[in-house]
């Protein structure tokens, strides 16, 4: 079986030629396996957000070139990438639809793709299939399918977003620091829904995280990025073995000692 997604040679230059030129991608080259599960570690402006968003299509890239499931997607636009990927960001605002209910927001997820916008209402079969899917979140959301999601916490609705990202099993989930605003005990049930939506549906996924611990216990395989480039990549039980003292030495190497404010350490 061939790749999930291929990354290959992908360079990204911000504001080129400006006094605030940012080499952002330098190289960056990556092959995932359907059902990896990679979490991605790395300092501030290492370029993890920026090569989610490369998959995404957020901009064009400068060069390179990226394959999902033997497409080249490289010059696909954003929307039709959309089609391919769910994505959870780090802020409970962006995933859902604040003044929408949690069945508008489902259906529109649920839709995705199709013609059929929310124009004739939800049907008794899909609100049925709403609940079946909010009672595994364990939330009780399913007893609430018509409140507005603002009403709703921020682990809540990460845990909504994640739901409606795999309603219709994405090729690709980009998990980019999904819990970094919860509170430590709302992001660890986060987390746990993340693993199990992500093994129950069989996904290849991509997290982003600056817990290094949470990147040591989560996944198949993890990356470490540095400067644009993946300079680290262990799977299997070589990643079972890590420990977070592997991972500092290691971003010591790299950074040449001058981590100590980074938010990955500080974690
Ligand atoms: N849209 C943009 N315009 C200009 N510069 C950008 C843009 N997006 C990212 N950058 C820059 O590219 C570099 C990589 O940013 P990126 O967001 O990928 O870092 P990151 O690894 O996700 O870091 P963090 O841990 O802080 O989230 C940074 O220097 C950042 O300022
Ligand atoms: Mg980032």
């Amino acid at each position: 079986m061939g790749y999930m997604l291929e990354i290959q040679d992908v360079h990204k230059t911000f504001n080129a030629g400006t006094i605030n030129e940012k080499v952002a991608l330098n190289g960056v080259n990556l092959n995932l396996n359907p059902g990896d599960f990679v979490t991605i570690i790395g300092g501030n402006g290492a370029g993890k957000s920026t090569t989610l968003n490369a998959i995404a299509g957020v901009w064009s890239i400068d060069a390179g070139k990226i394959v999902i499931d033997g497409v080249d997607i490289t010059k696909l636009s954003e929307h039709k990438r959309a089609a391919f990927l769910g994505r959870v960001f780090q802020d409970p605002m962006t995933g859902t639809a604040a003044t929408m209910s949690i069945e508008e927001n489902m259906a529109i997820a649920a839709r995705r793709g199709q013609r059929r916008g929310l124009g004739w209402g939800i049907t008794k079969k899909e609100r049925e299939s709403f609940k079946e899917s909010l009672k595994t979140l364990d939330l009780g959301l399913e007893d609430r399918l018509s409140s507005k999601v603002g009403l709703l916490s921020g682990g809540q609705r990460q845990a909504i977003t994640l739901l409606m990202a795999s309603l219709k099993k994405p090729k690709l989930l980009l998990l980019d620091e999904h819990t970094a605003a919860l509170d430590p005990k709302t992001a660890a049930k986060v987390l746990a829904l993340s693993d199990k939506i992500i093994s129950d549906h069989n996904l290849t996924a991509m997290m982003v995280t600056h817990n290094m611990k949470d990147a040591i216990l989560h996944g198949n395989r993890l990356i470490m990025m540095h400067e644009g480039r993946v300079i680290y990549d262990v799977s299997g039980e070589e990643k079972k073995q890590l420990q977070v003292a592997d991972l500092l030495k290691k971003f010591e190497e790299v950074s040449g000692g001058e981590f100590a404010n980074d938010r990955m350490m500080l974690a």
